[in-house]
């Protein structure tokens, strides 16, 4: 879908809808809202005095024209409490608007900048979020399937003040750009594990570093080998497909040699190896890579934005399988860093890849190093999917980015690395064991990538249960989020500005 902006009087718009809006509880519409009303001689008004229209968050009421607007249909969408409304809610409300009027078979669909008659929200900011939540909102995957409804194919933000444009233009790019990115991380995400192998992931970053001009290399298991990788092998030994360690550089700061590192955890299927997961719902269990596809896609959406810094992405990419050569329960590994680690499930397999990613970063020189990973099920029982939850060895870092999860929109909680819960990961017979006890799940597997940090500054987001939803809201669709992309993107913009101030 194309994004443009115009300036203009929204009645008098050539679309096939167009879209106003409503506070809850208001009963005399104002603005842009107002003058259509008038154009439809006080349907709005009317619609809304019967209570059909109430302006609740998420509600999108159709109106058609005949004849008497230029567009086909108005929708009114509903902007919930006006103490309750920030720009989270501009994105849900676009999210929701397009996806109502896809339904409708429109293809062009022009709107007004939610939010921007309130005072507290910019223009820019209302116009980032439209960008960005329509193009996530209308996200389908469509690869093996005819989608339901046609593509909208144009969106047109409409502004009273032409002198608006300059300013509202690079917005809009921006949105689109970590918008597309999300939705790039959804597609691999999405796409299943018979055809996203870790060879696949390889390509994928390899396309996007062609597109984007990004440094790309790609290590087999005779470099892992070479370079000491024992966990990353040990737990790649079950499949045939073979192992992967993929790096993306992004140079947006020649003078410096310095470098911000993300890891992702990239198993392409995750069945738990010799310590098998149940059947039902493993196939879920595709999503195991949703960590790779956010470090991938948000270098990809650095790249377009160009800050002025440097960032490295680290995935490995393997298979969790069973089979004659797998991994088995009491096995002892050698990480990178020469730490030994007693297997006690073959299923805590992210933990075990991302021991050599985390010294590798380290080798390289990263710094600070975030870290996303489907790593537990214990975060999602403890956080649900809307929450992912952060893991820090610094606090000034875990604020930086909780910060700028805040900003985007994805929702971050942060837990504790409480010391005595080390126990836990202590083994008899290495230095270290791959699970701890029933209790603290999340916790205890953020301490044992700990382990293999040392005293850079480090974040680690177990994104198990925000990697997908099974719910459609807002700029939410069913299957995977491509969470995280957004949070790495505003991390490093962020970082790159508070460098040009001190
Ligand atoms: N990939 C899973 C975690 C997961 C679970 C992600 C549910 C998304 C939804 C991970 O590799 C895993 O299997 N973790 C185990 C750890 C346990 C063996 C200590 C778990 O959470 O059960
Ligand atoms: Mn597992
Ligand atoms: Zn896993």
């Amino acid at each position: 879908m194309e994004i443009n902006v115009i300036a203009g009087d929204i009645a008098q718009i050539e679309a096939d809808a167009i879209v106003v809006n409503l506070f809850e509880g208001v009963e005399q519409p104002g603005g842009a809202t107002a003058a259509v009303d008038k154009a439809l001689d006080g349907a709005i008004s009317s619609l809304i005095g019967r209570g059909e229209i109430k302006g609740k968050f998420g509600e999108v009421s159709i109106i058609h024209t005949f004849g008497k607007l230029p567009a086909g249909i108005v929708a009114v969408a509903g902007l919930g409490k006006r103490q309750d409304f920030n720009v989270n809610k501009i994105r849900g409300v676009a999210g929701e608007s397009c996806r109502s009027l896809r339904k409708l078979n429109c293809r062009k669909i022009a709107t007004i900048l939610h939010g921007a008659g309130t005072g507290d929200i910019e223009l820019e900011a209302s116009a980032e979020a439209i960008a960005e939540g329509a193009l996530l909102g209308l996200y389908s995957f469509n690869k093996y399937k005819k989608p339901e409804y046609a593509d909208v194919e144009e969106m047109l933000v409409v502004v009273r003040e032409e002198g608006k444009i300059p300013v509202l233009e690079p917005a809009v790019h921006k949105g689109t750009a970590i918008a597309e990115a999300t939705n790039l991380a959804r597609d691999m995400v999405n796409e299943p594990a018979n055809y996203m192998t870790p060879t696949r992931m390889a390509e994928a970053a390899k396309e996007i570093a062609t597109k984007y001009n990004l440094e790309f290399k790609v290590f087999d298991s005779k470099d892992m080998e070479t370079m000491g990788m024992g966990a990353l092998l040990g737990v790649a030994k079950g499949s045939s497909q073979p192992p992967q360690l993929i790096t993306l550089s992004y140079k947006g700061d020649e003078r410096s040699e310095k470098a911000l590192g993300f890891l992702g955890k990239g198993i392409t299927f995750d069945s738990g190896g010799i310590s098998i997961k149940p059947s039902e719902g493993m196939g879920e269990m595709k999503d195991d890579m949703a960590g790779a596809a956010a470090v991938m896609a948000a270098l990809g959406a650095i790249a377009q934005l160009k800050p002025q810094i440097n960032v490295t992405a680290i995935i490995p990419a393997t298979e969790n399988l069973p089979s004659g050569t797998a991994l088995k329960p009491g096995d002892v590994l050698k990480a990178m860093n020469g730490k030994t680690i007693e297997v006690i499930s073959t299923d805590a397999e992210g933990r075990l890849i991302l021991a050599d990613a985390l010294s590798y970063a380290q080798k390289l020189g990263l710094s600070p190093l975030i870290d996303l990973a489907t790593l537990t099920g214990a975060c999602r029982v403890a956080l649900g999917t809307l929450y992912s939850g952060l893991f820090s060895n610094d606090q000034d870092l875990a604020d930086k980015i909780l910060r700028a999860a805040e900003r985007t929109g994805e929702r971050i909680w942060q837990m504790p690395l409480p010391e005595e819960y080390k126990e836990q990961n202590k083994s008899e017979i290495a230095n270290v064991k791959n699970t701890g006890n029933r209790y603290g799940g999340a916790i205890t597997a953020a301490l044992f990538l700990a382990e293999f940090v040392d005293n850079t500054p480090w974040v680690h987001l177990d994104i198990a249960g925000t990697a997908s939803s099974n719910k459609e809201s807002g700029y939410a669709v069913k299957g995977a989020t491509g969470v995280g992309v957004r949070t790495l993107v505003e991390l490093a913009l962020n970082a790159a500005k508070s460098q040009e101030t001190a």
